[in-house]
């Protein structure tokens, strides 16, 4: 597979063209941010982190029946994926009250939410990824009533997938992030899945075991990640 031109850069990845219709190469960078890009930082091999995580989890969930966009990996930070036509929402699967839904909401944090809580937010960071709802989405063609069906249905079944392999590791998923794509009429899961867009807590000790370690400089990033990659991969 051969990289052509940039085809978009995030603020830690950046996609190219393939000489092969319908194939992207995803590179995930070294770079961390946070709070709306407001923190920055670059931490040597986290792309490879966050890439081989990635991969692990896409894998998983193929084997398990969820279309994904992974193809292969080209080297430990470089992933091929399917091109898609990504739909601009995050959605957030929730399954103990952590973070945002803490800071808005008056749940406590740690408690328990069962059935897990699905948060669609509106991929936009000039209006701060504002949350949406049912009618808005579809308000905004977004995409379809049937698609933001499906795509809820996924993100359950993603999350009923990584929690029960994550507890194995004694990891509790606290929550975690996805993003979706079409390729004709199918929905793919796209993106990443790693310790960027997770919250991951230790089931013994408590501590995180994710971004919130940078975000809220909790210790050291690396050694971290370092230490859930291996878990998760081990
Ligand atoms: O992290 P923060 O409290 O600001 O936001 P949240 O709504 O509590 O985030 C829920 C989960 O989604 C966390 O695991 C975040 O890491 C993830 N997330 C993400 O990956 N990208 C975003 N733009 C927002 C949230």
């Amino acid at each position: 597979m051969k990289q052509r031109d940039l085809l978009y850069e995030g603020k830690a990845k950046s996609v190219y063209r393939t000489e092969k219709k319908g194939r992207l190469i995803v590179r995930f960078r070294h770079d961390i941010t946070a709070f709306d890009g407001g923190k920055k930082d670059v931490l040597q091999d986290k792309g490879s982190y966050n890439a081989r995580v990635s991969a692990f989890f896409f894998k998983y969930l193929e084997k398990h029946g969820v279309k994904t966009h992974f193809v292969s990996m080209l080297d430990d930070r470089t992933m091929v994926v399917r091109e898609l036509t990504m739909i601009p929402l995050e959605v957030i699967v929730r399954n103990v009250a952590a973070g945002s839904i803490v800071r808005n909401y008056p749940f406590k944090e740690g408690t328990k939410l069962d059935p897990p809580v699905i948060v669609i937010d509106y991929k936009d960071d000039s209006r701060h990824d504002p949350m949406l709802n049912d009618d808005i989405i579809t308000a905004l063609k977004l995409c379809t009533q049937g698609e933001l069906k499906k795509v809820k249905a996924v993100a359950l079944k993603v999350n009923d997938l990584l929690a029960g392999l994550l507890a194995e590791q004694d990891i509790t998923l606290v929550d975690f992030k996805m993003e979706f794509g079409r390729q004709g009429k199918t929905i793919y899961l796209g993106d990443e899945i790693s310790m960027d867009s997770m919250r991951l807590w230790d089931k013994k000790t408590g501590e995180s075991l994710d971004k919130d370690v940078y975000r809220f400089d909790k210790g050291d990033v690396m050694a971290t990640y370092n230490r859930v990659a291996k878990r998760i991969i081990e």
